[in-house]
């Protein structure tokens, strides 16, 4: 469990550019966290797999007990591979295909979106918790809120008397990114009160907790205090999913600089980009840039990719410290959202994935080839 600093030089040199670096000291550490947070309390950590897919940091959170909250066949697959349990099946757009495929794989619990949806299940047995929409205002990104009632997730907390006795549990997710605990103790407390209400005893909190991509982040003391208060009053089995909690802070961007051009405005330009990282492009979210070999004066400038897109920037506006050609880059806080979101835009290859671990670097994704891109062409 040593934090070890990693040497971004050392794994440009083995692994090329541009390469995802993951810490598992980081990684181990932040499961702590949530622990701490929810310590005294019955309850199971669930990652979610959307934040990050890599079955050997899946593996590491799985011989932590970590179980896993998966939204598709692929997700299960990587959860098996990495022997998570148990494995929360959620989503609003199942499938009778899919439903077959996980029956057949196998998994533990079902978070249910929709009364509709309910009667897909009517001939299972797997325990089922019912998405429930709290009507709470998680005050993040619009893309990423998830509890208002014009959200497309979860059943009205209002219609919930209709199917209580058809459900185990409930389930609740706000929104992504949140840094305040108050639309938390605002949805809990209302989820608390129902499962009360209709005899409930498991209730799966969601994720969401907010990084610090920028000093605002979600106060994990706040988050214990408020939790002890909330579910004193709650008997039974808590659920939690935190994704981008656990891996964004113990992940990497790694990217070698192309080139510094200068004009009316300074970029640097580097040969990670849009496709390997969206966040920036799609969010506008500020991810913190690490040069790791500066030579020049601190300038305002945008460091942007190779993509032939004008929104494919890492970063806008920022004063840093120009490098030189050929040096290299870090994009901080990568790691959820990071790889998982990746595409082959401008047919460009998926990049690297490394860990670093007691052992130093370790491949634990090789980079896509571009035969590998094509391999599933029908035709020329
Ligand atoms: C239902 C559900 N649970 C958990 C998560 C994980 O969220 P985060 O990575 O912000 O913790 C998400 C993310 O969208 C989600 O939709």
């Amino acid at each position: 469990m040593r934090n070890m600093k990693i040497d971004f030089g050392l794994v440009a040199k083995l692994f090329g550019t541009p390469t995802y670096v993951y810490d598992a000291f980081t990684i181990r550490e932040r499961i702590g966290v949530v622990r701490k947070v929810f310590k005294g309390f019955d309850f199971t950590i669930l990652f979610a797999l959307k934040a990050n897919n890599n079955p050997v940091l899946l593996r590491l959170m799985a011989d932590m007990d970590v179980g896993a909250d998966v939204v598709s066949p692929g997700e299960l697959v990587a959860s098996h591979r990495a022997g998570m349990r148990p494995v929360l099946w959620n989503g609003n757009g199942k499938t009778e295909e899919q439903k077959c495929f996980f029956l057949e794989q196998g998994f533990d619990l079902l978070s249910i979106d929709s009364i509709e949806e309910l009667e897909m299940w009517q001939d299972t047995a797997i325990p089922r918790l019912l998405r429930v929409n709290p009507n709470v205002d998680a005050r993040t990104h619009p893309h990423i809120s998830t509890g208002l009632k014009h959200h497309k997730f979860g059943v009205d907390i209002e219609e919930l008397e209709k199917v209580a006795e058809k459900i185990d549990g409930l389930h609740v997710h706000i929104g992504s990114q949140v840094t305040s605990v108050e639309p938390y103790e605002a949805a809990y407390s209302r989820l608390v009160r129902a499962c009360r209400e209709f005899g409930l005893h498991t209730l799966d909190l969601g994720g969401g907790w907010g990084i610090d991509y920028n000093g605002e982040y979600l106060d994990t003391d706040k988050m214990r205090e408020m939790t002890s208060r909330v579910f004193s009053r709650f008997d039974g089995k808590l659920l939690i999913e935190p994704g981008r909690f656990i891996t964004g802070p113990a992940g990497f961007l790694l990217a070698k600089v192309l080139r510094v051009k200068k004009g009316e405005k300074t970029f640097i330009v580097t040969d990670a980009g849009m496709n390997d990282l969206i966040r920036p492009a799609l969010y506008n979210a500020h991810h913190r840039i690490r040069i790791l070999e500066p030579a020049g004066p601190a300038v305002s400038c945008d460091v942007v990719g190779p993509l032939c897109e004008t929104g494919d920037k890492l970063a806008a506006d920022r004063i840093l410290e120009l490098p030189t050609a050929g040096s290299l880059l870090v994009v901080e806080d990568a790691g959820a959202y990071g790889f998982s979101m990746a595409s082959n835009y401008n047919s460009m290859p998926l990049p690297a994935e490394v860990i670093w671990d007691d052992s130093g670097p370790v491949l634990i994704r090789k980079r896509q080839t571009i035969e590998d891109m094509y391999s599933n062409v029908i035709g020329p």
